[in-house]
């Protein structure tokens, strides 16, 4: 499986490299070798992940949650939150560990005032044990991908000015940082689509839907197999108490 997990991502790096034009053939396999290390499958969440995505939200601490929603969310606020995303109209995009739980999540929120209907606010979180591993940088640039080719043209960030890690994710991807005492908004401008992007996405969530399509399979696999572990351990007992 891990082979076959490591030749989808190197077709994938493949791929989008073969969409420059003017790659030589030495940087196609560099490119190829770096980023098929950092390929992290990120997954578009639907509505049937609702509860994974409260259940991810609910794990963070006090001062996660401070960061996240800038105010010290309670659970209540929390599943109220979880219990009005609109996984239709906005994009909510999930990194899953193999057990297939939600490590990381991230919400592009389309702006209802049709004034800024081409705005869209990011927001993010990271479990505390998978962070400073390019996570948070990599939901971004998700979100920036897709948000180019929804057409939106401003994609904005709100957050508390001592988020450093936040406003290093959003000044590295070029965006214009705003601070007023504690808080700070940053304001990325996106291009408009092109075949690029356009492609970079599909493969992405053909990518996704693969790993998670694998993890669902492997999660399975092991189930079965913890099953028939403790089918044999109840018939080993049984026997061991029956025969002196
Ligand atoms: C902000 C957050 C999403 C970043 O996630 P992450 O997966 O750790 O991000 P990355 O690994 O891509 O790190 C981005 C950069 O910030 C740096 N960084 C991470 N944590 C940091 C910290 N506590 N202080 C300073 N820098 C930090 C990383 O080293 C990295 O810089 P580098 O690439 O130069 O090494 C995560 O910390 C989080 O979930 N925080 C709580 C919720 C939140 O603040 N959300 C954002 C507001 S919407």
């Amino acid at each position: 499986m891990l082979l076959f997990q490591s030749m989808l991502h190197e077709l994938w790096h493949a791929a989008r490299a073969l969409l420059h034009p003017h790659l030589k053939t030495a940087d196609l396999q560099r490119h190829i070798s770096h980023a098929a290390v950092a390929v992290v499958p990120i997954r578009a969440l639907a509505e049937r992940h609702r509860k994974s995505v409260l259940s991810h939200l609910l794990e963070l601490p006090p001062e996660d949650r401070y960061l996240r929603f800038g105010y010290a969310a309670q659970d209540s606020q929390i599943e109220r939150y979880a219990e009005g995303l609109d996984f239709v109209k906005d994009k909510v995009f999930g990194i899953f560990d193999r057990r297939l739980r939600l490590i990381a999540v991230a919400h592009l929120a389309y702006s209802q005032d049709s004034h800024f209907e081409t705005c869209a606010e990011f927001g993010v979180s990271v479990l505390s044990h998978a962070r400073s591993r390019g996570l948070g940088s990599k939901l971004f640039a998700r979100a920036q991908v897709h948000a180019t080719n929804d057409r939106i043209s401003l994609m904005f960030i709100h957050a508390l000015s001592e988020n450093t890690a936040m406003l290093k994710i959003a000044r590295r991807a070029g965006a214009t940082v705003e601070r007023e005492g504690s808080e700070s908004d940053a304001y990325l401008r996106l291009p408009a689509p092109s075949m690029h992007t356009r492609m970079s996405e599909i493969i992405d969530d053909q990518i996704a839907d693969t790993d998670y399509r694998l993890k669902v399979q492997a999660k399975q696999f092991w189930e079965i197999l913890a099953d028939v572990q403790e089918v044999r351990r109840l018939t080993q007992d049984a026997q061991s108490k029956v025969s002196p």
